[in-house]
């Protein structure tokens, strides 16, 4: 059996800067004197994978969920995840004195930057996305105008005709990038006037290009990634398209392939947030039991 591991499986610039920075930051307190060290929280989980949660949790790092949550800080660190967060947080941040350090990736900041000059010079924004994502509720938090979500092509389907009215259209950094030219089209023939600033990010694009291809000629593909990573859904849905025999896995453990003699050639990718240990895990095991 061949088994083909995708180059662009695995960390991202964004999760591994964002990681980085973690424990940077543990490391730094770590040589401190224990009575002098502050608590490290993060605002929401800095990347969408368990096991790198895990690891960073043993370290004593806690998780902040909401606004509340900050309210009630009187002190210690708190870094701001990768996929980045509402202006408002730093703001809480700012106001309770409270040290931040942002991890947020800067293609998702250059969105947020878009969204706030774009609705304060009054333009009307359509942000293609998940409106339930953390990034994307980011995003949105730094609007001073109209700005609204576009989920996918039945929405933008569904959005009443345009008249020639100026819209800027921007999208999730892991947005499928064939179905945002399809909501392109689609908003023009409803007559708005866009201005499309595509947004996908580059390591998104190469990675969901780069599934794509190895799915079609694989025979059975595996796409390992958190079960909260919107990224590792959209690779799925991806590789699922060109192979049916795919499977979403976040540990060697939910591996669940019957392989028989029709399968010769294996695939595999992962999301943008999972960690190398896990993926070579997989490999690893592929390339030994089958
Ligand atoms: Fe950033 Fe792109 Fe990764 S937006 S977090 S480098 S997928």
């Amino acid at each position: 059996m061949n088994v083909t591991l995708a180059k662009t499986a695995g960390f991202c610039f964004g999760v591994q800067r964002a990681v980085d920075t973690v424990y940077e930051i543990i490391h730094r307190e770590l040589q401190k004197p224990e009575s002098q060290r502050k608590q490290i929280y993060t605002y929401g989980p800095i990347v969408h994978n368990e096991t790198v949660i895990d690891k960073i949790s043993s370290f004593g790092v806690k998780i902040l969920n909401d606004e509340e949550d900050l309210k009630a800080l009187t002190d210690g660190i708190v870094i701001i995840r990768a996929h980045g967060v509402p202006k408002l947080v730093y703001e809480i941040l700012k106001e309770r004195n409270i040290e931040t350090i942002d991890a947020s990736c800067p293609f998702v900041q250059k969105i947020q930057k878009l969204a706030n000059k774009h609705t304060s010079e009054k333009e009307k924004v359509f942000i293609v996305g998940n409106p339930d994502h953390p990034e994307i509720i980011g995003i949105m938090g730094w609007a001073e105008g109209s700005i609204y979500a576009v989920p996918d092509i039945e929405s933008a389907e569904k959005l009443p005709e345009g008249n020639g009215e100026k819209i800027v259209v921007l999208a999730q950094t892991t947005f499928n990038t064939d179905k945002f030219k399809q909501i392109i089209e689609i908003l023009k023939k409803k007559f708005y006037d866009v201005n499309a600033i595509n947004t996908i990010c580059n390591a998104t694009f190469e990675r969901q290009a780069e599934a794509k291809e190895l799915a079609r000629r694989s025979d059975a593909m595996i796409v390992i990634g958190g079960s909260s990573s919107s990224n590792t859904k959209k690779l799925y849905e991806i590789c699922k398209d060109q192979c049916p025999v795919t499977q979403l896995i976040q540990t060697v453990h939910d591996l669940n392939f019957s392989y028989d003699g029709a399968i010769q050639n294996v695939g595999i990718t992962a999301g943008a947030s999972t960690p190398k240990e896990i993926i070579e895990e997989v490999q690893n095991y592929v390339r030994n039991e089958f």
